[in-house]
């Protein structure tokens, strides 16, 4: 065996070890990712051989007590419903999201809230200083005195300062720069990335606390560094929107304490994040009377409906591959709407081009848009106007039918809430939906049926 330096090479979007460099990763098929990393040495901190356990001995399901379990609110009911009711004592979360969405401002919101309930808050920062911390501070609003505060990127230190100050919430803001000085690689990359989120693990299992870490995102929409981290947390929130508009939406990807897909709507002004409680009234603000191309559809996100209103442009094309685009949808799901177009209804758009958006700058990609979708493009190139008040919603398939969709009956509610008269939704719905004062329910079979009642 060689005594040299024992290398490995990592791959740094998946994690993917190899012993030798490669051009492409085996793992997820990226170019060019592979860096060469220090091994972590057999028994040394890494992986669960390393650090001493206790226990090993089974126990009943019967005997496991479900009082420490309680859920503590954040007291941020948008917050909490992401969550699956609020926070889990040993549970680890992933906050991820682009710079300047409002990740550190989320979670000191947090902080303010946990610490004006009496509970023992560590704030540790690897990014800002303690200046800066408390100028973002005066801008939210008053703070308890429970909150304390610690600018560290050593993970040692962190560990040490968590299990001397038995916190009950700790904040790592972020994980890319956290450092552990046995590891020779650089902070954020994938081996620091795995051993911090380890320890903090660890740390959080054992000593029965909630860790929050904040994870930077790459450009295509993952946190940076690792894959591997999505696994590790108990928890993945991702924290997006369009950092031009105010609002934010914070959607759990995973959760091991609650059920996926669900969001929370925020709006970031002055002083801090506020908390969107009625989404769809906000998304459809602003909505144009009068004309083509616009529809509202009704989108189920978790457990909550939400509206939004559905744009369509299609217009003759000057080029010979015609352009299309999809802003807020699947890109593919609408060149796949728009040829099912083609050949069910006979409408030459391939020599069109054709952008799909989804006004507001929220990303839905539930196929109950499908018909939203198929019919403000109709009615774009036909140039006519849907009238307003009206909604729809459900799925497509290739031969053109329109098939059913889960909870019909919670979508037509939120439209009657929001003063839609009419609603057209798949015709296999219908009896799935109490009757509802005040909508017309305009059953459809297929997207011809639907555009003949247009
Ligand atoms: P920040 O929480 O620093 O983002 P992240 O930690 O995800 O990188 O958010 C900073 C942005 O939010 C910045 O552009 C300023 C803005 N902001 C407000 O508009 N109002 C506020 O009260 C605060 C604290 C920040
Ligand atoms: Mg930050």
């Amino acid at each position: 065996m060689a005594k040299g330096k024992n290398t490995v090479f990592y791959c740094q979007s998946c994690g993917y070890e190899s012993a030798k460099w490669m051009g492409q990763c085996p793992g997820c098929r990226e170019w060019n990712t592979f860096v060469e990393e220090t091994a972590p040495k057999a028994g040394t901190k890494t992986g669960l051989a390393g650090r001493s356990r206790a226990g090993g001995e089974p126990v009943c399901l019967a005997s496991i007590d479900l009082k420490e379990e309680e859920r503590q609110t954040t007291h941020m009911e948008e917050l909490d419903r992401v969550l699956g009711g609020g926070i889990v004592s040993g549970s680890l979360i992933l906050v991820g999201g682009d710079p300047g969405i409002g990740k550190s401002t989320l979670l000191l919101q947090v902080c303010q809230q946990l610490t004006a309930d009496r509970k023992r808050v560590l704030y540790i920062s690897g990014e800002e200083s303690l200046r800066q911390i408390k100028l973002r501070a005066a801008r939210i609003g008053s703070f308890s005195e429970h909150l304390r505060l610690l600018c560290e990127t050593s993970l040692s230190v962190v560990e040490e300062t968590i299990r001397r100050e038995q916190p009950q919430v700790v904040i790592i803001d972020s994980i890319q720069t956290m450092y552990d000085e046995e590891i020779s690689s650089a902070p954020g990359s994938v081996s620091q990335v795995r051993e911090s989120t380890h320890v903090l693990m660890q740390l959080a299992k054992g000593l029965n606390i909630t860790i929050f870490i904040v994870g930077h995102v790459t450009k295509e929409g993952t946190v940076a560094g690792p894959r591997v981290l999505e696994h590790m947390v108990d928890t993945v929130l991702y924290f997006e929107g369009d950092r031009h508009a105010s609002y934010r939406i914070l959607r759990s990807v995973k959760n091991r304490f609650g059920s996926t897909n669900e969001i929370g709507v925020f709006e970031m002004k002055e002083k801090g994040l506020c908390q969107v409680a009625n989404p769809s009234e906000f998304m459809l603000s602003g909505k144009p009377e009068g004309a083509s191309g616009s529809i509202v559809a009704c989108s189920l996100e978790g457990t909550r409906p939400i509206l939004v209103e559905i744009q369509a442009l299609v217009c003759r094309s000057n080029l010979g591959v015609p352009r299309r685009t999809a802003a807020g949808t699947d890109y593919n799901r609408v060149n796949l709407l728009l040829a099912v177009l083609e050949k069910r209804l006979n409408l030459p758009l391939s020599g069109c081009d054709a952008y799909v958006n989804i006004a507001g700058g929220i990303r839905i990609s539930e196929p109950a848009l499908d018909l939203g979708i198929v019919l403000a493009l109709i009615s774009s190139y036909q140039d006519r106007v849907i009238p307003d008040h009206t909604l729809a919603f459900g799925e497509v398939g290739l031969s053109g039918e329109v098939r059913a969709v889960s909870q019909a009956g919670q979508r037509v509610q939120e439209a009657g809430k929001l003063g839609f008269d009419t609603v057209i939704l798949p015709e296999v719905c219908l009896e799935q939906v109490p009757e509802a004062p005040g909508v017309r329910l305009l059953g459809v079979r297929s997207v011809k049926d639907a555009v003949r009642l247009l």
